[in-house]
């Protein structure tokens, strides 16, 4: 018989083997910045009380919940989804899974991610047609994730919209521009409620939609992600730790007294990796000129897709040629697994630019892992999670220099990067846990479920005329005050 621990560890170790062969991986959008304290709306969880402890989800048993994703992929915004999914599956709720991308492309990564769902009892449904319609107008709750799902509602629900609005949770992970389209969002003040994964993204998201669409955000909580339970189980398992540290190590070329810097995000100029090998050549050279003692260096770059980022990742390669460093910087292809990665590096460098992260995941699991990290300064305006295992330099070519001496100061400094490591991994498990994040999300679906009652019946229609176009409706009907106007909320 093989242990459940031991089943992990081969599991994972096969996952890393395919995962160096094939392509996959990418944690794009997701890679965020923040995490301040948890004020206002959302308590931080209670004290765990053992295993038996209730899930904070129980109430959502029975409930059925329809979750819309606008692709089906292994990138951040899809992938946390999933995770939900799994959270409400493991109390009872029913879960029917929506992919609205226009060609799924029915390739390896799709095929094990449905069958995971469908191992977990997620129903999938295809995105249109009147089951889809059926299935959304009964539901008790409709999660949207990512603004693009937004394109959806109009497509398959057409006059059901309206009625389906005061159910629907948006869930919101990215920071960028070009989501600030009313083709995307124009139905987001109506609805219940707005779920981010951070305060500055929730700020950026208040302004953007104000200034640019004029539109007001509906109710809109923050959450802030947790680690999942599988992540967990390998970070605090000595054996798993060390058997994946070795092999991937050998399979890097990277001895087990070396030391390992790595940034671990899809490869793109946005994520900083030109910078980071900047200043890893920076920091060998100060080295070199300090005639310090340190152990053989090695940077890995995680998350290359040659197909996609071709120009960039031909000049990363032509930088690593240029200095003659090709025996000390490794590129690993996107991969599932992050893990492996984790149990075998020394330290994590986040240097995505400008401004950053919506929350940057990657940073928490590294913690879990405790690694120290080395941080663009500005992916973390909330310093409170930084603080205690990073050492922090500015975006651009400014930060060049100071990331360098960074690098050198955690190579020169054992004590410190383990000491880091250490604060990072308790300041996990006091807020970055799976089960955090469940309260937290279970304290949202509780008064999003509890609040639509009256508005259920809704009709947009009895308000305006229905061929009013939505940018003469919209600044009415965002206005709060009219939606706790009395002849608004009455049932129909
Ligand atoms: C990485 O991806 C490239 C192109 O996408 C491919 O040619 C190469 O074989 C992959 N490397 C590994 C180790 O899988
Ligand atoms: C929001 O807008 C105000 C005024 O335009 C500005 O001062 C503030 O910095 C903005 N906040 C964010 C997070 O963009």
């Amino acid at each position: 018989m093989v242990k459940p621990k031991s089943r992990l560890l081969l599991l994972l170790l096969v996952v890393f083997s395919v995962s160096t062969a094939a392509v996959f991986f990418v944690r794009t959008a997701l890679d965020s910045c923040d995490s301040r304290r948890d004020e206002g709306l959302l308590r931080p969880a209670a004290k765990e009380s053992g295993a038996e402890r209730r899930s904070p989800l129980a109430f959502m048993r029975s409930k059925k919940v329809v979750l819309v994703s606008h692709e089906l992929s292994l990138s951040g915004g899809p992938l946390l989804l999933m995770e939900l999914a799994f959270l409400l599956r493991s109390v009872g709720t029913q879960v029917v899974w929506i992919t609205n991308q226009n060609s799924i492309q029915r390739d390896e990564v799709t095929y094990s991610l449905e069958h995971k769902m469908l191992d977990h009892g997620v129903q999938l449904l295809p995105a249109k047609g009147q089951e889809a319609v059926d299935t959304t107008v009964k539901a008790d709750l409709v999660v949207l994730n990512t603004a693009v799902a937004g394109k959806w509602l109009d497509a398959v629900l057409k006059e059901h919209v309206p009625e389906v609005l005061p159910k629907i949770l948006w869930w919101i992970h990215e920071m960028r521009g070009h989501y600030f389209k009313l083709e995307f969002v124009k139905h987001l003040p109506f609805v219940a409620g707005a779920m981010i994964d951070s305060h500055t993204t929730a700020e950026y998201w208040k302004n953007r939609t104000h200034e640019r669409l004029g539109i007001q955000m509906p109710h809109t909580f923050v959450v802030h992600l947790g680690n999942s339970k599988e992540l967990m189980e390998v970070a605090e398992d000595n054996v798993a730790r060390r058997v994946l540290r070795e092999h991937v190590r050998e399979s890097l070329g990277v001895r087990n007294e070396d030391i390992l810097f790595a940034i671990i995000n899809s490869v793109s100029r946005g994520k900083g990796q030109d910078l980071f090998l900047h200043s890893f050549y920076e920091s060998l050279q100060l080295i070199k000129q300090q005639k310090l003692q340190v152990p053989s260096m090695h940077a890995v770059v995680v998350g290359s897709d040659m197909n996609v980022q071709t120009k960039f990742e031909t000049e990363l390669r032509d930088y690593v040629a240029s200095k003659g460093l090709q025996d000390r910087v490794h590129f690993v292809n996107k991969t599932l697994a992050v893990a492996p990665y984790l149990a075998a590096i020394d330290v994590l460098v986040q240097n995505s630019q400008a401004r950053g992260e919506c929350f940057g995941r990657i940073t928490i699991e590294a913690m879990a892992f405790q690694l120290p990290v080395l941080g663009q300064l500005l992916v973390a305006p909330q310093r409170s999670l930084w603080m205690v295992n990073s050492l922090l330099h500015p975006a651009g070519k400014e930060g060049v220099p100071l990331l360098a001496k960074n690098i050198v100061k955690l190579a020169t400094h054992v004590e410190q990067r383990l000491t880091m490591g250490r604060k990072g991994y308790e300041r996990v498990k006091e807020r970055f846990m799976e089960h955090h994040m469940a309260d937290r999300i279970a304290a949202v679906l509780k008064e999003v479920i509890e609040k639509k009652g009256p508005l259920t019946f809704l009709r947009l229609s009895s308000v305006l005329p229905s061929q009013t176009p939505w940018k003469q409706r919209l600044p009415i009907l965002s206005r709060k005050d009219l939606w706790s106007h009395p002849l608004i909320c009455t049932l129909d």
